[in-house]
């Protein structure tokens, strides 16, 4: 048996600049090791760089606790790479399928696709991505979100079809893979073009074509959970530490809440 761990959202450089600690060394470490954890699962926001995510891995690894994860998209806004996609190439090495025993985790970052935008815009509209910080900060090289979203739905798929039939599948992805998480306010103009920006529902269409028994996800930095068609599926977020985002005022407390834990064989 494997004793795993799942959180997203960790969003370090805002967090630590906050609260004045090292959350690595001061708090997400020693909640791994009292818990015995075996295998940390990342789904993605370790920050605003690559080399933030570099730092939680090495930090994991370094422990002796393997790791396995996804960026998220605010990975992608670094601004010392060449662009996005040398970022997304860079940290693909970090979550290609891993198979444990009977299991195997596989996951993207995924990107959007409108599958989750309210149908009150037009594509162009959304590719406008007004007020959204990624429109600003990610180079794609001049890619359209639904191309980028495309080729990373590709990549999935590959790593998907790649596991053998017989291992259960536990899928990450970062965005929202299904659209009852996603929250309608028809009275709310900003809100519902922002939707589109949230999920993608395709991911979740392509984890439920194979043999995937839980799904993790983040962005949203609200802590959900649904069953969907058979399928467990759980959001992860750590978020930014706020009174609207934490649960607890205390960062380690906050991880409780946020992680999953789970033993797999
Ligand atoms: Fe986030
Ligand atoms: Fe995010």
């Amino acid at each position: 048996m494997k004793k795993v761990c799942v959180i997203s959202d960790l969003h370090l450089d805002h967090n630590e600049h906050i609260l004045g600690i090292d959350i690595l060394t001061d708090c997400l470490i020693p909640f791994l090791k009292k818990n015995k954890i075996d295998v940390f699962v990342f789904g993605g926001d370790s920050g605003g760089s690559l080399s933030e995510f570099i730092r939680l891995q090495k930090k994991v690894v370094s422990e002796g606790i393997v790791f396995w994860g996804i960026p998220g998209n605010h990975e992608m806004w670094d601004r010392k790479e060449k662009d996005s996609w040398s970022v997304y190439e860079k940290l693909r090495e970090f979550s290609r399928p891993l198979v444990l025993g009977n299991h195997a985790i596989v996951g993207n970052m995924g990107w959007y696709d409108y599958s989750t935008a309210s149908d009150m815009y037009s594509t162009k509209e959304l590719d406008k991505m007004k007020g959204w910080m990624d429109k600003s900060f990610c180079r794609w090289n001049g890619m359209s979100n639904q191309d980028v979203a495309a080729k990373m739905l590709a990549d999935l798929d590959e790593d998907l079809s790649s596991i053998d039939k017989n291992k259960k599948i536990i899928g990450v992805t970062h965005i929202v893979p299904f659209k009852q998480f996603i929250e309608e306010k028809p009275w709310d103009f900003r809100w519902n073009y922002t939707n589109a920006f949230i999920g993608n529902t395709n991911i979740g269409k392509k984890f439920l074509e194979y043999n995937t028994k839980e799904i993790f996800f983040g962005h949203t930095h609200s802590k959900r959970y649904a069953r969907v068609n058979g399928v467990e599926v759980f959001s992860t977020p750590f978020g930014y530490c706020r009174h609207n985002e934490w649960a607890y005022s205390n960062p380690t407390s906050q991880i409780e809440h946020s992680c999953e834990i789970f033993e797999i064989d």
